[in-house]
């Protein structure tokens, strides 16, 4: 029997840049617009851990950036614990990135100048809902949508100040790629901390 033989390498020393590049092969075969969704999951301060789909918003050298309440159960773990791992599975490139490490909100700055670009509808709708809060009703939902659109019908619509963003900082990216008969390729690049140098590391699959 023959194996496949093309094994899968880094082609760069830092993991943003390999994301990027994965990132970029995702998008061009990927589902239109659902390169950028991530499963992020958090922990409350028992370590019980939960789970959900975010959006990625932005990435730098600096993290990752996603955008939420920060009232819902996710702000309130990342409060009481602000360490993260985000997921993303491309199944279109069969490949999937993990990242871990400590969470930190964004800046006021940075959180406003994102909330800008948000089409108004998302921005009244970011007021009218209490993320993760019980709701007796569809109804009562669409009441405060409706309440909060009058109210800022004349003016611009301020960012609420429970809505923000958080960075993921890495301390651990691990990149995974499907190979024949399960042999597949992983690789981890891990660090101390942001100031230190990424090591490199191929992992048993
Ligand atoms: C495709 C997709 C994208 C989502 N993007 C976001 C997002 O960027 N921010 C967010 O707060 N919730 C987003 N959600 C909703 C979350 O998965 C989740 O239901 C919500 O944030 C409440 O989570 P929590 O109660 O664990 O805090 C998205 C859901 C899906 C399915």
């Amino acid at each position: 029997m023959r194996l496949e033989t093309a094994v899968f390498e880094p082609q760069t020393d830092s993991p943003f840049e390999q994301f990027r590049i994965w990132l970029a092969e995702a998008e061009a075969s990927e589902v239109e617009d659902d390169v950028n969704v991530m499963t992020l999951a958090t922990a409350d301060s028992s370590g019980r851990p939960s789970a959900r789909i975010v959006l990625m918003k932005k990435y730098n050298e600096n993290g990752i950036v996603f955008y939420t309440n920060t009232k819902s159960q996710k702000g309130l773990e990342l409060a009481m614990n602000p360490f993260g791992a985000l997921l993303f599975y491309w199944r279109s490139i069969r490949s999937q990135v993990r990242f871990d490490g400590p969470v930190v909100p964004v800046s006021t700055d940075e959180a406003d100048e994102y909330y800008a670009t948000r089409p108004r509808n998302s921005k009244i709708a970011a007021w009218a809902s209490k993320q993760s809060l019980p709701l007796s009703n569809r109804g009562t939902l669409m009441q405060a949508f409706d309440y909060f659109d009058n109210k800022y019908s004349n003016a611009l619509v301020p960012r609420p100040p429970y809505w923000s963003g958080y960075r993921l900082s890495p301390r651990r990216v691990e990149f995974w790629r499907d190979k024949q008969f399960r042999l597949h390729d992983r690789f981890v690049f891990a660090r101390k901390a942001e100031s230190f140098p990424w090591k490199l590391q191929r992992l048993f699959p």
